[in-house]
């Protein structure tokens, strides 16, 4: 009998999601409800490990038969480190959210976040046709590192970018070259004129955080306004663009569409994120 090393002895194909802690991720119900829909023998788990154990955890997978894995907080840079391979976007920010053990023994990490980013615009406003001359994003931290290299791969002119810690805002800056210029964080809402899609990737504005204090203004009235928080799926900014009559577009689309080249690679469907889905991960709980 002959079975691949990435099936669990029930044939079940298994993948999961490291982080530390990892309770609170939302990939289970993601990946989960695909399983259910394309009545697929897999199963997805939680692998909560420590930043000292993630070498041992991530070279071994082939030896625990997982096909791959998701990776979110605080391994996304830790993981790049130890890849035999990564793909453009994962080598661009020095970050890999999906792993990928092939039977060959190499680990193949790629970067999905800027891939979920740009789908959920897709998806969540079809009828939007920037020129792509300037987006504005908020934060520095991971999220706005994917965002803003998916923007450039996407073919916007310029990016600005505004953090409360500038320097950080910088170093993206440095990395991506002059198509991205920084603005100071007092300089934000102001920072708006003229921008076609302001996409908020600080945690301001999520259930437990700080609002986001900005003026929306100065936004053209074609522009799109897009937040990576989705808890609460309404945000204050995306309340406030809809108010102004701006198009929106909220954050779970994101976190559904990033899972799906994982999902296609382990699981062997190409899925589809739906309204179905939307509900499910929503209405989940820990
Ligand atoms: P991620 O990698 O998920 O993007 P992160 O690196 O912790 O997470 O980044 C969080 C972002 O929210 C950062 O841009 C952070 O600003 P700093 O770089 O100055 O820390 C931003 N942020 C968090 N709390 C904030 C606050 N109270 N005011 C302004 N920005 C805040």
């Amino acid at each position: 009998m002959s079975s691949s090393v990435n099936e669990s002895p029930g044939g079940k194909i298994l993948a999961g999601v490291v982080g530390w802690p990892v309770k609170h991720s939302r990939s289970p119900d993601v990946h989960g409800y695909w399983l259910g829909e394309y009545n697929i023998a897999g199963q997805y788990d939680r692998f909560e490990v420590a930043p000292d154990a993630l070498a041992e955890f991530l070279l071994s997978l082939g030896d625990r038969g997982i096909a791959g894995v998701n990776v979110t907080l605080p391994h996304k840079e830790a993981t790049f480190e130890l890849m035999d391979q990564v793909d453009e976007l994962a080598g661009k920010i020095a970050a890999v959210n999906t792993v990928t053990w092939r039977d060959n023994g190499i680990l193949l990490g790629t970067n999905t976040d800027g891939f979920g980013f740009l789908e959920n615009l897709r998806h969540g406003a079809p009828g939007w046709r920037p020129r792509k001359s300037l987006a504005t994003v908020l934060g520095a931290g991971g999220a706005a590192r994917a965002v803003t290299a998916a923007l450039l791969s996407d073919g916007w002119d310029q990016v600005r970018i505004s953090n409360r810690t500038r320097s950080r805002a910088e170093q993206i800056a440095d990395m991506m070259g002059k198509s991205v210029s920084v603005i100071d964080w007092a300089e934000r809402s102001q920072g708006l004129a003229e921008a076609e899609l302001l996409v908020n990737t600080t945690s301001l504005g999520m259930t437990g955080s700080a609002a986001l204090d900005i003026v929306l203004d100065d936004l053209p009235a074609k522009a799109l306004v897009n937040d990576i928080v989705y808890v609460p799926l309404r945000t204050e900014l995306l309340m406030a663009a809809e108010k102004r009559g701006l198009e929106i577009v909220d954050g779970l689309g994101m976190l559904l569409h990033q899972a799906r080249p994982g999902f296609k690679t382990w699981f062997g469907v190409d899925p589809e994120v739906t309204a179905a889905q939307r509900k499910y991960v929503l209405d989940a709980k820990d």
